[in-house]
C-alpha cells in the first residue's frame, strides 16, 4: 500500500487551520512539514512553534523534514512539538549517527534525506538505525519544481538496500511528484510520495481526489 505525505508548503497560511481540516478529510497518512533555515537552503519557512499549533487541529502524524544546519540544537524542540517522524539531511551534522540517537531518545522515528548530489554509500553504517530514508527528487529549498528523473536509479537501489537489511524501512520520494512522476517513484520501489503542489491543484474540493489519484497504482 502505498502512502502520501502532504507537504503543506504550498498551503494557503492565510487559512492554516481551514487547510489542515482539508487535509484531515482527504485521507492522507502523514502531514509533510518542510522546515528551512535559510542557511542550509536558501529558503525560510516555520518552526516548532507553528507545529505545535497545527498539531491542535490534526491526528495525522507529522513527517518532519529537516532542511536545517546545525540539526542537534533544535531537536528537542521539534520532538516535544508534536512531531512524528524527524527526518534530517546527514551532511548538515558532524556526526549523523549521534543526531540518530538524539531522535530516538526523543521518541520519534528517524529519517535521512539525501539531496539530488548525494551518494547512497552515505547510508552504509547508518540503514540499519532508521526508519525511513527520503530520496530528494529535486534540490531542496522550493515547493513546484520539476522531478528529477535521474534519480530513479538511485529509488531503485535504495530500494534494494532496504529489501536487503529485512527491516522495515519505508522509501520516501520528495519533490515534483504528480500524477504521472507518482508512477515512476512507485514502479522504482517508492512506499511513500510526497506532494505539495500536485494535492492543492484545482482547490480545496479536489483534495481528496488529487490524493487517491497519486496513490493508486496505474
Ligand atoms: C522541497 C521540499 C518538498 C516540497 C515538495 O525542498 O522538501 O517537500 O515541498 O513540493 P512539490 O510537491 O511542489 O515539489
Ligand atoms: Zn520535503
Amino acid at each position: 500500500m502505498i502512502k502520501t505525505s502532504i507537504s503543506i508548503l504550498d498551503c494557503d497560511f492565510n487559512n492554516l487551520e481551514y487547510e489542515i481540516n482539508r487535509v484531515n478529510n482527504s485521507n492522507s497518512d502523514l502531514i509533510h512539514i518542510d522546515i528551512m533555515d535559510g542557511h542550509y537552503v536558501p529558503n525560510l519557512t516555520i518552526g516548532p512553534e507553528v507545529i505545535k499549533d497545527i498539531r491542535k487541529c490534526t491526528k495525522i502524524p507529522f513527517d518532519v523534514h529537516l532542511m536545517i544546519t546545525p540539526v542537534n540544537p533544535l531537536l528537542e524542540d521539534f520532538a516535544k512539538s508534536g512531531s512524528d517522524i524527524i527526518t534530517f539531511h546527514p551532511e548538515a551534522e558532524d556526526n549523523p549517527k549521534g543526531t540518530i540517537e538524539i531522535i530516538k531518545s526523543l521518541g520519534c522515528k528517524v529519517g535521512i534525506s539525501l539531496n539530488p548530489s548525494t551518494e547512497i554509500n552515505v547510508l552504509d553504517k547508518i540503514i540499519e538505525d532508521i526508519d525511513l530514508i527520503l530520496v530528494m527528487t529535486v534540490v531542496p529549498g522550493f515547493g513546484g519544481q520539476s522531478f528529477m528523473h535521474d534519480q530513479l536509479e538511485k529509488i531503485e537501489n535504495i530500494r534494494k538496500l532496504i529489501d536487503a537489511t529485512g527491516k522495515d524501512i519505508e522509501l520516501e520520494v520528495d519533490g515534483g511528484i504528480n500524477f504521472e512522476t507518482s508512477q515512476l517513484a512507485i514502479n522504482a520501489g517508492a512506499d511513500v510520495l510526497v506532494a505539495g503542489t500536485s494535492t492543492f491543484q484545482g482547490g480545496q474540493d479536489n483534495y481528496a481526489n488529487n490524493i487517491s489519484k497519486l496513490r493508486s497504482r496505474s
